[in-house]
């Protein structure tokens, strides 16, 4: 068995951030057009040092085990990086300690890839700020001054 193999069965006797993140902020999917395997990752932000960094990164698979070890290790490696740190990440940097991916495996590393910058494209803007003498709503700015306009919602 090659170094790279036996890696890959370590990291996959204990597989990280595996499943659905439920409050994530971005979430993306892929599919390999050279093997039809499918991958997908959940992202959640946080606000660090003035910074919206990567908190938490999940993932699910219907995809090899090369897929499913590089994914395992992404997600850890993601933790505290920026979106476009993020986005500068390699299929061949995402695998972190398995190293390397032999040829054969490119394509299971850029699944993983593929997936994590599709989920990048999906994260809303950081939401801008409005000056305090602006209305923080349009709703609410159509209402000043009070009773002239009444707004009725549409079903
Ligand atoms: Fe399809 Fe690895 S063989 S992702």
């Amino acid at each position: 068995m090659s170094d790279f193999e036996e890696k890959v069965r370590n990291a996959l006797a204990d597989p990280k951030n595996q499943g659905e993140m439920a409050d994530a902020d971005a979430v993306g999917t892929v599919g390999s057009p050279d093997c039809g395997d499918m991958l997908r990752m959940w992202l959640k932000f946080t606000e660090k040092d003035g910074k919206k960094v990567i908190d938490r990164a999940s993932f699910q698979s219907f995809g090899c085990q090369t897929a499913i070890a590089v994914a395992s290790m992404a997600t850890e490696l993601l933790k505290g990086k920026t979106a476009e740190e993020a986005r500068e990440l390699t299929a061949n940097e995402l695998t972190g300690d398995l190293g390397a991916l032999p040829p054969m495996k490119i394509h299971c590393g850029q699944l993983v890839e593929g997936a994590l910058k599709s989920a990048l494209d999906q994260t809303p803007p950081a939401p801008a700020t409005l000056p305090s003498s602006v209305a923080p709503t349009l709703a609410a700015a159509l209402q000043k001054p009070a009773g002239k306009i009444r707004i009725v919602p549409l079903d």
